[in-house]
């Protein structure tokens, strides 16, 4: 199953319920999480990354995920994503019936290190190992596999991250097998005229390789780096409602891009993202009662319903 991008110019993939949940304080319930997913897809987002396969030891946040993926298939029409840090996580993400597997793989040496204990290299073995794996299942259970890479526009552990290193990487993730590779501002480090160029660079090195753009919101500059992204043809944003999200393992890492917003800014550009704004904007209802106290975030869900009415349509 691929998302269907029918009637769609831009792909938003909602990553809340994994990259927001897996930096809150509190455990989400499961309902709740259930409740969001389900609200999300019927305000009209068509693919989710609702857990990560990871050792409820490391991130206790995702201990539900086999329930989590279950609730989500269960949604006609949905494309389920999850996240896996290893082989044992595609493991047990494949078992899940995921539709989409994203395997973090961090530029940064060091960065990965402290994130999945292992080095780039070693993390783009595993990916090979995964893709194999993945092309040994029966057709029809083959989940897609994107390797998402990580801190590519700078690392708040190593500091400067090398454009020709993130090209090599690309490179090595679509030689391992990967589908698709997305760029992912983990630390909130990127600059619109970054975006520009190294959407750029990879594009020309992989081609239609290239996927989406994962982007956090840590300088408030997540909004216009997405403007950069789509001026290079990218039409798949991952994005958070309420702006919840980061790192656990990369120090000072913030906030995902608000879905919010970013939907908003899409349909006043013209460009059509198949999801209703006001649905969208009431299941912060369900984030307030299932994390209480947690910061929600966002411009557009803060104004009345008047002052967000669209000026293309007036
Ligand atoms: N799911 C569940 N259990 C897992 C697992 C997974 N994906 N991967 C490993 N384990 C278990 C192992 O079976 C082993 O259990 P045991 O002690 O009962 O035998 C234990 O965890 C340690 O396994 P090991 O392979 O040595 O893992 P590790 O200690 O080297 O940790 C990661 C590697 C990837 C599991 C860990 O660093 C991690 O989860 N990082 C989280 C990354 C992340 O999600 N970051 C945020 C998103 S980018
Ligand atoms: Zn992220």
């Amino acid at each position: 199953m691929v998302p269907s991008t029918e009637g769609i110019d831009v792909l938003v993939s909602e990553v809340g319920p994994r990259d927001g949940l897996q930096n809150t304080k509190q455990f989400m319930p499961t309902a709740f999480k259930q409740r969001w997913i389900s609200a999300a897809a019927a305000a009209g987002l068509r693919e989710i990354e609702v857990c990560s396969f990871v050792p409820p030891s490391v991130i206790p946040q995702m201990a539900d995920a086999h329930e989590v993926v279950r609730h989500a298939l269960g949604i006609s029409g949905l494309h389920v994503a999850v996240l896996a840090p290893n082989f044992k996580g595609v493991q047990r993400a494949v078992e899940s019936g995921a539709h989409k597997i994203t395997l973090p793989i961090s530029v940064s040496r060091r960065h990965s290190l402290a994130n999945v204990r292992r080095t780039t290299e070693e993390a783009i073995e595993d990916a090979r190992r995964a893709c194999a794996f993945r092309d040994s299942l029966p057709e029809g259970q083959r989940p897609k596999v994107e390797a998402g890479l990580s801190t590519v526009f700078g690392c708040t552990i190593e500091g400067r991250v090398s454009e020709e290193q993130v090209v090599r990487d690309a490179i090595a993730c679509v030689e391992a097998g990967c589908d698709e590779v997305g760029l992912a501002d983990t630390t909130g480090m990127a600059n619109p005229a970054q975006v520009r160029r190294m959407f750029r660079k990879v594009r020309s090195a992989i081609g239609d390789r290239l996927g989406g753009a994962h982007l956090h919101n840590t300088r408030g500059f997540g909004l216009a780096n997405v403007v950069a992204a789509l001026e290079e043809g990218v039409r798949t944003f991952d994005s958070s409602l309420a702006g919840l999200g980061g790192c656990p393992f990369a120090p000072g890492a913030t906030g995902n891009i608000v879905t919010e917003d970013l939907v908003f800014m899409l349909e006043e550009m013209g460009l059509r993202t198949g999801i209703d704004l006001d649905r969208l904007i009431a299941i912060r209802q369900v984030l307030a009662e299932g994390i209480p106290g947690e910061p929600l975030y966002g411009h557009v869900p803060l104004l009345d319903a008047s002052a967000r009415t669209s000026m293309v349509a007036a």
